[in-house]
């Protein structure tokens, strides 16, 4: 099995091919669209990269997979999907507690999918999807959001999307509704923790921080003994004083509002009105 990495500099984002090169199966992991909020438009120069690369091997897409809805960027299933239209989007069930959450914060009406139907098939723990020669099993990894899932290649290659980052970089925030440091922790140190430590880990996002190069690929063992927010010996309770304290922190992602309307119905946009546009909801709220 072989790995290819897109990376999306303005977001941040890694998205990835796994693919064997002799069968040709592969799936594609956390597609980005491309979104500009200034002029709210979309484009499709990072998805016709993975596009190009897929035609250029000859490769069978099996599935396309979203680690999570993300909450930083839009996704490209839905473009990828008319492109490769034998490909089964997916994610975790308990993406319908993300999409109820969000209802309500948008206050959208009842015809927006609560039931996760916008996806194509959603999995559960240790589920495991079958791509031909590879076999991709679902490792549910909630914290950073209630849907987040880690997938596991062929026993060899773990793709943790904003579970864990790169050893510099630590982990994923936990403060978007629904989230939870706690389930965090515990997804890290009883889920991927306890894969083999040669077991490869591929990173959702890379911030370079310090103006270091793009770095994306590490391992289990490396995670438990420099992450520099979950080392190994780390306690719960260290944990969560520091993961609750760094959140308080942060701002917002700057395409919060978009990206997570559009990614919880698998990257449908509302239906056009009258002069073709569609139109994203934006809630306004007083200090
Ligand atoms: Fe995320």
């Amino acid at each position: 099995m072989k790995i290819k990495e897109f990376y999306d500099e303005p977001t941040f984002t890694l998205s990835y091919v796994a693919y064997d090169e002799e069968t040709k199966d592969a799936v594609i992991i956390d597609p980005v669209l491309d979104y500009e909020p200034q002029g709210s438009t979309i484009a499709e120069e990072t998805a016709d990269k993975i596009l190009g690369f897929v035609d250029e091997l000859k490769l069978n897409v099996h599935f396309i997979i979203e680690t999570h809805a993300h909450a930083d960027h839009l996704t490209s299933a839905q473009y990828l999907k008319g492109k490769l239209p034998q490909a089964i989007t997916v994610i975790h069930e308990n993406i319908k507690i993300v999409q109820s959450t969000f209802k309500d914060i948008f206050n959208f009406d009842d015809s927006f999918d609560v039931e996760g139907k916008t996806f194509d098939r959603l999995v559960k723990d240790n589920d495991v999807l079958e791509a031909g020669s590879l076999k991709i099993k679902a490792l549910h990894t909630p914290g950073h959001t209630p849907a987040c899932t880690s997938y596991l290649i062929n026993e060899k290659a773990l793709f943790t999307g904003d579970a864990i980052f790169m050893p510099d970089f630590g982990t994923g925030r936990c403060d978007f509704p629904a989230g939870s440091a706690e389930d965090l922790y515990n997804s890290i140190t009883t889920k991927i923790f306890s894969l083999p430590d040669e077991t490869e880990i591929y990173v959702g996002h890379d911030y370079q921080p310090n103006g270091r190069d793009l770095e994306f690929k590490t391992t289990v063992g490396d995670q438990k003994t420099s992450n520099v927010h979950i080392k190994e010996d780390i306690s719960k309770e260290e944990f969560l004083k520091f993961r609750t304290a760094r959140d308080k922190t942060l701002m917002a992602p700057k395409l919060l509002l978009a990206s997570v309307q559009v990614n919880i119905q698998n990257g449908i946009f509302p239906k056009a009105e009258s002069n073709g546009l569609s139109y994203l909801k934006i809630p306004v709220r007083h200090e």
